[in-house]
C-alpha cells in the first residue's frame, strides 16, 4: 500500500508543484522524491506563458522534441492542467508545471533554453502603448528571474513588440551584470516561414526547398525581407515584389483580420466581428516557427555545425544596436552574424524606412528599464 502510494505520490510529483500535490505531511512524499527520468542526453527547456495560445501548441511540440529531455511549463493560469494534458504524450521529456509568480525561480533553475511568449497579444481596442505596457513589464519580470536562476540559459524572445522586448531584456540583463548578447534572441522565425511559404506560391516551389532572409525587426516595415537573396534564385517582377513584401509585413493581419484585409478595412479603428477577430493574433503557425528556431538552438548547444537563421539580437551589422539578420547558431548562442550582403534599390530604402522604426522602438525599450 505505502508502495503504491509512492509511485502515485511521484507522478503526480513531476506534473504539479509542491503546492498543487495533496501529498500528506511528513509521508516523505515530496517532490525531491521524484524518480521521473527523461531521456538520457537532452536539454532542459523552459516554456513561460505555457497555457497560451502559443504556448500550448508550443509546449505539445516540444514535448515531441527528442532533444529535450526536461520540459518545464509556467504560467500565471491554468499551468497544472495544460501541463497534466502535455504529460500524457508518450514522449521521453518529462514535464513539470509551474503555476504564480511564486513558482517562476523554480520553472526556471537549470535551464539550458528558455523560451517566452508570455504577454498578450495585440486586441481591439488595445492600442500600441497598452500592448508595450503590459508586455514589457511581464518580460522585465521574467528575465530579473532568468538573471538570477539561470543567467547562461539561451533565451528565445517571442513576446510582442520583439523590437522592444529584446531591448529590455538586454537592459535588465546587464543591470543583473550577466548581459551576455550571444544568448538573448528575438524570435523572428514566423516572419521568415511566412515569407518562405508566400513565395513558394508564387513561384510554384516545395517551401521546403525556399529560403527567404527576412532582416530588420519583427513588426510592419521594420521586417525587410530580401527578395533579391532568395534561394533558389529567383527572380520577380515589381507588381510581385509589392505583394510580397507587403504580405510578409502585414502576414499577421491575415490571422486576425481575414474579412477586415480583403475589405482594406481598419480594423483596430473599426472592428468588425470576423474569424479569429478579437480572439488572438497567429499562435499554430507561431508554435511552428517558435519550434523550428528552438530546435535549432538545441542543435546548435549539441554541436552540430551550420546552424543558419534570422534572428533579432545585439548587433553591428547596422549602426543599431538590435537587428535582426541571419546568425550562425553555436554551443554559446549566437557565434557569428553575417552581413546583410548586396541590396538592391527597393530593399536600400525599405532598409532606410526600417532602420527609423526600428530606433524608436529599441529606445523605448532601454528607457522602459532605465527609467
Ligand atoms: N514573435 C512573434 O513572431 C509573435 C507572433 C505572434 C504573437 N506573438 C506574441 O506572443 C505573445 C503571446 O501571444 P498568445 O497569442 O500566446 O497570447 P495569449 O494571451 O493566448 O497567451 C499568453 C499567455 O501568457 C500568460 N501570461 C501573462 N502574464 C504572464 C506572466 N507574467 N508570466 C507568465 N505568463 C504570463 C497568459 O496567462 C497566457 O497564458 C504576445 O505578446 C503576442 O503578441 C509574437
Amino acid at each position: 500500500m505505502l508502495q503504491s502510494n509512492q509511485r502515485i505520490a511521484r507522478i503526480a510529483a513531476h506534473i504539479n508543484p509542491p503546492n498543487l500535490q495533496m501529498v500528506e505531511e511528513d509521508s516523505g512524499l515530496e517532490r525531491v522524491n521524484c524518480r521521473a527520468k527523461g531521456a538520457s542526453s537532452g536539454f532542459k527547456v523552459a516554456i513561460l506563458g505555457a497555457a497560451g495560445g502559443i504556448g500550448q501548441p508550443l509546449a505539445m511540440l516540444m514535448k515531441m522534441n527528442p532533444l529535450v529531455s526536461v520540459l518545464h511549463l509556467y504560467d500565471v493560469v491554468n499551468a497544472p492542467g495544460v501541463t497534466a494534458d502535455i504529460s500524457h504524450m508518450d514522449t521521453s521529456a518529462v514535464v513539470r508545471g509551474f503555476l504564480g509568480q511564486q513558482q517562476l525561480e523554480d520553472a526556471l533553475i537549470g535551464m539550458d533554453l528558455v523560451i517566452i511568449p508570455a504577454g498578450v497579444p495585440r486586441k481591439p481596442g488595445m492600442t500600441r502603448d497598452d500592448l508595450f505596457n503590459i508586455n514589457a513589464g511581464i518580460v522585465k519580470t521574467i528575465c530579473e528571474a532568468i538573471a538570477r536562476c539561470c543567467p547562461k540559459a539561451i533565451v528565445n524572445i517571442i513576446s510582442n513588440p520583439v523590437n522592444s522586448t529584446v531591448p529590455i531584456a538586454a537592459e535588465v540583463f546587464k543591470k543583473a551584470g550577466v548581459f551576455d548578447p550571444k544568448r538573448v534572441l528575438g524570435v523572428t522565425m514566423l516572419d521568415v516561414v511566412r515569407a518562405n511559404t508566400f513565395v513558394a506560391e508564387i513561384m510554384g516551389l516545395d517551401p521546403r526547398e525556399v529560403d527567404v532572409p527576412v532582416v530588420g525587426g519583427h513588426a510592419g516595415v521594420t521586417i525587410l525581407p530580401l527578395l533579391s537573396q532568395v534561394k533558389p534564385s529567383c527572380s520577380f517582377t515589381q507588381k510581385e515584389i509589392d505583394y510580397l513584401t507587403d504580405r510578409i509585413q502585414n502576414g499577421g493581419t491575415e490571422v486576425v483580420e481575414p474579412l477586415a484585409r480583403i475589405l482594406r478595412i481598419d480594423y483596430f479603428a473599426d472592428p468588425i466581428d470576423v474569424a479569429k477577430a478579437g480572439a488572438g493574433s497567429a499562435t499554430l503557425s507561431m508554435a511552428y516557427a517558435a519550434v523550428k528556431f528552438a530546435d535549432a538552438c538545441l542543435r546548435a548547444l549539441r554541436g552540430d555545425a551550420a546552424v543558419v537563421h534570422c534572428a533579432y539580437v545585439a548587433s553591428e551589422v547596422t549602426e543599431l544596436p538590435f537587428f535582426a539578420s541571419k546568425v550562425r547558431l553555436g554551443r554559446n548562442g549566437v557565434e557569428e552574424i553575417y552581413p546583410l550582403g548586396p541590396l538592391n534599390e527597393y530593399e536600400r530604402a525599405g532598409l532606410e524606412k526600417a532602420k527609423k522604426e526600428l530606433a524608436g522602438s529599441i529606445q523605448k525599450g532601454v528607457s522602459f528599464v532605465r527609467k
